[in-house]
């Protein structure tokens, strides 16, 4: 079939949206509708040409939400017209890193997906028969995909697609990294470094868990209105201060949970530093710059502290992303203040310059 999808030609430009054609599922794919896309850091990172491992031409978007159209031969678990939550963190339940409660990382398809490649090593995507790659095994910047079953999570039909799209990356990275890795215990006190999609949904994490004190820190005073829109109990302004100030407010000791969430490695510092000795456990969600690296003082660990990293929240997504999603349809968490703007596929590169200008938290494709 032909669609319109927004390609990465060149490093460093615009996405070009255009008509390219999409091949039928085949056996264990699906064909997904997308009705709603979120515009994420890591597209344009990609775009830009940081990321080392970074491919074009491809068909970039991995927030995505839709409707399955149609599906491949044997598969089982989705059927045309289910709600679905792309995935590209896909969880097959029969890997080692599945069937381990301790890891979200399958290992089913990931290295023909970091190639930009289906499970079978092609594409179903091309342009006058030229293959065009996708992204993180999603390519969700396009009227359609196709994409393995193990990687779309089912989602109620209640909840609306332009929210449930927001499950796919930013929002259960930041509400896992609390739920699912650092599994904060009720009446702690807990501090966030960043009040973006990620650390937002941190702080969410943090309630939801139980914590008495959440603590939110970043460098916008309008993002820290959304913090403490989410549950934060203090709000912060960032600065060289910050880890002497937590150590203040905690008798000396420090927080029981720290979160970093902002990609800076001096800030994933003070996240360390500002964890409690003896258990205090901090938890890295930011993406930091190639080449950089995190300075840590071994004292702070000897003396007890933890440090850990998390990726899409350590959520095994077919499983909880559905529970995240109906937890949100019951009232527990608030989706709405995050969409900040409605755009047409044809404005995604606008959508990369509201997210690099800090306007808002999240731009989300409407299609
Ligand atoms: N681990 C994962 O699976 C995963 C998934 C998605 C995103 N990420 C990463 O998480 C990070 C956050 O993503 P996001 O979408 O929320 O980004 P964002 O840019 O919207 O938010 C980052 C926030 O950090 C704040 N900040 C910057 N410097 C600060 C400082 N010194 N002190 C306190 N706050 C400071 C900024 O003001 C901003 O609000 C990024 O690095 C992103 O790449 C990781
Ligand atoms: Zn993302
Ligand atoms: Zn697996």
């Amino acid at each position: 079939m032909q669609m319109r999808a927004a390609v990465l030609e060149e490093f460093g430009e615009p996405l070009v949206v255009q008509e390219v054609e999409l091949a039928d599922p085949k056996p264990g794919e699906v064909l997904v509708r997308l009705v709603a896309c979120g515009v994420c850091h890591t597209d344009l990172y990609t775009a830009s040409g940081a990321d080392p491992s970074g491919y074009a031409p491809a068909v970039l978007g991995h927030e995505g939400a839709g409707v399955v159209e149609r599906v491949g031969e044997g598969v089982r678990s989705v059927a045309a017209g289910d709600h679905v939550v792309t995935l590209f963190s896909p969880q097959c339940g029969e890997c080692e890193h599945c069937r381990s409660p301790r890891t979200n990382l399958c290992l089913a398809i990931r290295e023909q997906q970091n190639q930009g490649y289906l499970p079978d090593g092609t594409t179903r995507l091309s342009r006058r028969g030229e293959p065009i790659r996708h992204f993180m095994g999603t390519s969700t910047f396009a009227e359609y995909t196709v994409m393995p079953e193990i990687a779309l999570a089912k989602v109620s039909q209640d909840a609306p697609l332009e929210h449930a799209c927001l499950f796919a990356c930013g929002l259960s990275t930041g509400l896992g990294a609390a739920m699912f890795t650092a599994k904060v215990e009720p009446g702690s006190t807990c501090v966030v470094f960043g009040a973006g999609m990620v650390g937002l949904g941190a702080v969410a994490g943090c309630r939801l868990q139980g914590a008495e004190r959440v603590i939110c820190v970043d460098l916008s005073e309008e993002r820290l209105e959304l913090a403490r829109g989410q549950g934060a109990t203090d709000t912060w302004i960032g600065g060289e201060d910050v880890v002497g100030r937590v150590l203040d407010e905690t008798r000396g000791f420090g927080a029981d949970y720290t979160f970093e969430a902002t990609g800076n490695v001096e800030v994933m510092r003070q996240a360390v530093e500002s964890a409690r000795m003896g258990w205090g456990l901090c938890t890295v969600a930011g993406v930091a710059g190639k080449g950089e690296t995190l300075d840590i003082v071994p004292r702070y660990l000897i003396t007890g502290r933890r440090v850990c990293g998390s990726s899409f929240g350590g959520v095994k997504g077919r499983e909880q992303v559905p529970q995240l999603v109906q937890r949100s349809l019951d009232g527990e968490i608030d989706v709405a203040p995050f969409v900040s703007h409605r755009i047409a596929l044809d404005d995604v590169n606008r959508g990369f310059e509201l997210m690099h200008a800090q306007d808002g938290i999240r731009s989300v494709i409407d299609f």
